[in-house]
């Protein structure tokens, strides 16, 4: 009954203001046909992505949790020109699919999927020495969370965003009870951003298509570094 009421107000608000979209809607049918997960933000969460993007101009931006390229599609979208967007993604099928969800959506100019666990990622992306991120969107494994945000913060500069996806799981995350792996990661999450004196952030819990979860949307208003 909620859900039911839930996916229906997501298709009132997507019917219009999210107008259906070739690339887009063939990234979601090409991920379920290679058999994905369908746990890609919903459309209006891409579009806010898209537009959180564009509201901080960001050229340089990072994502942790590639899937098949959906978010990735929206969020490559809304940067500025000559941008660049790294994604990152440990299961070597679904960064295939990424990338040819991307190369459809004529955005493998500026789109790099870097395969391979994200912790082991992030330090090679530092040795890099490239400019810091503007925006970075935090949607991979929900364990380590807080090592992702940590290294997020490091790349980062004064005025960086960041989004972390997931951050309710349906409510677990209130419940001191819950022995979820996932909660608990987001839970100690939640613990360290409290005690981040170089982030300002602020956590809303979404319901939809997808549920019931949430996200932190995060500026670094300190020294990052
Ligand atoms: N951002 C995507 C959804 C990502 S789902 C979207 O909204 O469209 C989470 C992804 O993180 C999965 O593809 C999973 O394989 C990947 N993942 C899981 N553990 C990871 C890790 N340690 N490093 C990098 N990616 C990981
Ligand atoms: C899961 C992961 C996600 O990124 C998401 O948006 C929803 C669910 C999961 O691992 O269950
Ligand atoms: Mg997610």
């Amino acid at each position: 009954m909620t859900q039911q009421l839930w996916t229906d107000v997501d298709r009132y608000l997507t019917d219009r203001l999210v107008p259906p979209d070739a690339a887009l809607d063939s990234a979601l049918r090409e991920s379920a046909d290679a058999g994905l997960p369908e746990i890609n933000v919903a459309p209006n969460q891409g579009k806010l992505l898209y537009l959180f993007t564009l509201a901080s101009r960001a050229t340089r931006i990072l994502e942790i949790g590639t899937l098949g390229g959906y978010s990735t599609i929206w969020l490559a979208r809304a940067l500025q020109p000559g941008g660049k967007l790294v994604t990152l993604e440990a299961d070597a099928r679904h960064a295939r699919v990424a990338e040819a969800n991307i190369a459809r959506a004529g955005l493998a100019d500026r789109v790099e999927v870097i395969v391979g666990p994200a912790l082991e990622s992030l330090p090679s992306l530092e040795a890099r020495a490239e400019a810091p991120f503007d925006l970075t969107f935090i949607d991979a494994d929900k364990v380590p969370t807080v090592e992702y945000f940590t290294w997020s913060l490091r790349l980062s500069h004064l005025g960086s965003v960041i989004v972390v996806d997931n951050v309710v799981r349906g409510g677990r995350v209130a419940d001191p009870a819950s022995d979820d792996p996932s909660v608990l990661g987001m839970r100690r999450f939640f613990e360290a951003l409290a005690d981040e004196a170089r982030v300002m952030a602020t956590a809303v819990q979404t319901v939809g298509s997808k549920g019931h979860d949430g996200f932190v949307f995060a500026v670094v208003t300190g020294e990052a570094n």
